[in-house]
């Protein structure tokens, strides 16, 4: 059934909003794997000293703490999240890193309240994928740029190159606990076709798409913080697993360690893959 696209919103603000303090938990862990996706990002916006660049769906903020140190002197971030909670987490970073060129705004990425071609770069890290109409927030973004200027994102390849996020949902289905997940709804692997991401950004305008792929990996000292992490960054996953028995539970961890056992060493730590599209393209 085609999700209500105004109970989908309400429904994803609640999600993000409450997970906001496990992103910022865990934003090291998110951080280190998702570093060279980050750069790969800041590069392809090219930024430049006195630039104005947006970061859209910032959750935590380090892509865009990336581009600040290379807009200076006179270029200012706008570090942006639809959520307040992440906004929140994206300021105590910045003062953390002491980021000061930086405001920060509680924007919605499908309707960008920003002048029209003020900015030279927006950078969305893993999340125009997720929203409910992806086309109207990528038309806002070229709204917003000046003509010339460059959009970057990222967003998740197929579930089975993403085991370290789709390895729990996978298992619940084979439990029988969820239905299988559409894939086509906004969700994290709603462009997992690159040829979706090249479609929407030439149908909104956009010029010299470029579309590449990076592998990457999450480490953790164990599988038990793996899960204990998912379960934080994820209100959906708790929810699930919060609904099935505990003699199930217990099933679904067996499950899981026999599936992500090939990434796990000697020592009990653990590196999950992880692939990603990356996308650039110009206003
Ligand atoms: C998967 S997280 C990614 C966070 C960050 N970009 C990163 O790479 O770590 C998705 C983010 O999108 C934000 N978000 C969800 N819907 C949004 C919307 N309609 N407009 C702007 N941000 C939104 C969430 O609050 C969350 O911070």
């Amino acid at each position: 059934m085609d999700q209500d696209p105004a109970e989908y919103r309400a429904t994803s603000r609640e999600h993000w909003a409450a997970a906001a303090g496990a992103w910022g938990a865990h934003r090291d862990v998110i951080q280190s794997a998702g570093e060279p996706v980050s750069q790969w990002m800041v590069d392809a916006i090219d930024p430049q000293p006195g630039h104005r660049v947006l970061e859209l769906a910032a959750g935590p903020g380090d892509t865009g703490f990336l581009a600040a140190e290379l807009i200076e002197p006179g270029g200012r971030l706008i570090s942006s999240d639809a959520v307040q909670e992440m906004v929140d987490q994206a300021r105590a970073r910045a003062t953390e890193l002491g980021v000061a060129n930086v405001d920060f705004r509680t924007i919605d990425a499908e309707w960008i309240d920003l002048a029209t071609a003020d900015l030279d770069g927006v950078l969305a890290r893993w999340g125009y994928m997720l929203l409910a109409d992806p086309a109207a927030a990528l038309r806002e973004t070229r709204r917003v740029l000046r003509p010339g200027g460059r959009v970057a994102l990222a967003a998740w390849a197929e579930p089975a190159e993403n085991p370290w996020a789709a390895a729990p949902a996978a298992e619940l289905v084979a439990l029988g606990a969820i239905e299988p997940p559409d894939l086509d709804q906004a969700n994290m692997f709603a462009f997992r076709d690159p040829e979706r991401i090249v479609d929407l950004l030439e149908q909104t305008g956009f010029a010299e798409i470029v579309v590449e792929q990076i592998a990457i990996s999450f480490r953790y000292p164990s599988l038990d913080d793996w899960w204990d992490t998912q379960l934080d960054l994820s209100t959906t996953l708790a929810r699930q697993v919060g609904a099935i028995s505990p003699a199930q539970r217990d099933d679904l961890r067996d499950a899981l360690d026999a599936r992500l056992a090939p990434y796990v060493a000697q020592d009990g730590s653990v590196a999950l893959p992880g692939l990603t599209h990356v996308a650039a393209a110009g206003a």
